[in-house]
């Protein structure tokens, strides 16, 4: 099975979202969206990885695959929860109302019904995926939730009750979120809904948890960027939530979570230290093909686990320090043959070239400018640029052969973006740049 270092990537054809990212038994799952016969969307499976770092990755290969009449057509996103000792994965169920004889992995005119599903594991490397169970039927009471687009169950236990938030939309398409509660994780119990102008015309992924006083939300609305590119993004708010009623209220409007575009539907967990860690699908314009590498074409990979935490009352985002901890070598001629950790402080007016990537603090804003490492996948976005005040930006960058991520301000923002033929040059205000130690021989 295949081995990743730092980014999970595709095994091979295709991956999206993370699914059912969990710290279980002493090791990190990570679940995740994935087509595994070509380098495309279609019927939905769930690809399996585990690592005992959030570094090292080795993929396991498929764990959720259709079975049944509900989930014939996709496995699509969810959680994972641990329960007992055992694994549980929620998880929703889609099925066609009528076949595309042309192509029979995508919904024919955008037609399926949705439903929720669970699948349980005894030690989160085994699934019966004959033995699921449907918990949540299709929705069909329109006040309630949308019987196509409902789904992306996250489920969490508090106080002795499940609890379940849901991705949906109204009739008149607007996005919104379902909250669900349970006493045993199988019968549930509609308890409230929330909807907000900004949740675009369906809201994907949401995720809510409890961190450091505060709540925070998170979500994937579509339909919510005008600009060529993507038009779904990854957006958060500090929030508060009452878990008795399921009410929740947002502080602010959504915020983008990574000011790149490229990433979508992120997913967090607690990792083995109490830290709330989150990793999202980073979206590629076209698969990555190397001669070398057998596991043949690949698109999508994830960005590296990043914590979330307030500092100063404020949300931000760093690496994990499991992460930076890799990255002990200082180098003296870097190239990007390998990945780097490159530390950079900006002036106003200063730039920073990237090996092709251009980073430029002008007019109070950090652009970036990724054209020329594009190779030919023209249809990527530009990024949204972050404004900067003050006399200087610190910038801790992370560069891998498909990507780039900058953390900026110590995790103010963060701006990630996918990459394909990244050049030799390096130059700018660099403070330093660090390569990963070399395995140890066995
Ligand atoms: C987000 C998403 C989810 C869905 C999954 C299907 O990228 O559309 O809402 O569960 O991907 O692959």
């Amino acid at each position: 099975m295949y081995q990743d270092t730092l980014h999970l990537r595709a095994p091979g054809n295709w991956i999206n979202d993370p699914n059912g990212f969990i710290f279980y038994r002493g090791l990190y799952h990570l679940f995740y969206q994935h087509f595994p016969y070509a380098p495309r969307w279609g019927t939905m499976h769930w690809g399996h990885a585990v690592s005992p770092d959030l570094v090292h990755w080795t993929h396991l290969g498929v764990a959720l695959f259709p079975t049944k009449g509900y989930d014939q057509n996709g496995v699509f996103s969810g959680t994972a929860v641990e329960v007992d000792g055992q694994l549980r994965l929620y998880y929703s169920a889609v099925r066609y109302l009528a076949r595309d004889d042309d192509d029979i992995h995508v919904p024919l005119d955008g037609n399926f019904v949705t439903s929720q599903a669970l699948v349980t594991s005894e030690d989160g490397m085994h699934f019966d995926n004959w033995a699921k169970t449907q918990v949540l039927p299709v929705l069909t009471d329109p006040a309630v939730g949308d019987a196509k687009d409902t789904r992306d169950p996250k489920v969490w236990r508090s106080g002795g009750s499940f609890y379940m938030l849901l991705g949906s939309t109204t009739p008149e398409r607007q996005g919104r979120a379902l909250f669900f509660r349970s006493e045993n994780g199988r019968d549930w119990t509609f308890v409230n809904q929330f909807t907000a102008p900004d949740f675009g015309t369906m809201l994907e992924c949401p995720d809510l948890f409890a961190l450091e006083g505060t709540h925070l939300f998170l979500g994937s609305p579509m339909g919510v960027n005008p600009e060529p590119g993507y038009p779904d993004l990854a957006k958060y708010a500090p929030a508060d939530f009452d878990q008795e009623t399921c009410t929740l209220r947002l502080r602010t409007p959504l915020r983008l979570l990574d000011w790149g575009l490229d990433l979508y539907a992120p997913q967090t967990t607690l990792d083995a230290a109490g830290r709330r860690v989150l990793v999202g699908w980073m979206r590629m314009a076209r698969p990555v093909t190397h001669a070398a590498d057998e596991r043949g074409p690949w698109i999508g990979q994830m960005c590296l686990p990043r914590v979330v935490e307030v500092r100063d009352g404020e949300i931000v985002f760093s690496p994990h320090p499991n992460v930076v901890a890799q990255f002990t070598q200082p180098v003296e001629h870097p190239a990007p043959d390998r990945p780097l950790r490159v530390l950079a402080t900006l002036r106003p007016g200063e730039s920073l070239n990237l090996f092709g990537y251009h980073l430029a603090w002008t007019d109070g804003k950090l652009t970036a400018d990724r054209s020329a490492v594009l190779d030919g996948a023209a249809s990527c976005p530009t990024a949204e640029t972050p404004p900067i005040s003050g006399d200087v930006c610190p910038l801790e960058i992370y560069v891998d052969q498909n990507l780039v991520e900058v953390f900026v301000n110590q995790g103010q923002y963060v701006l990630t973006h996918v990459v394909y033929q990244l050049q030799p040059t390096l130059s700018g205000p660099i403070d330093a740049v660090y390569a990963m130690a070399a395995p140890e021989e066995p």
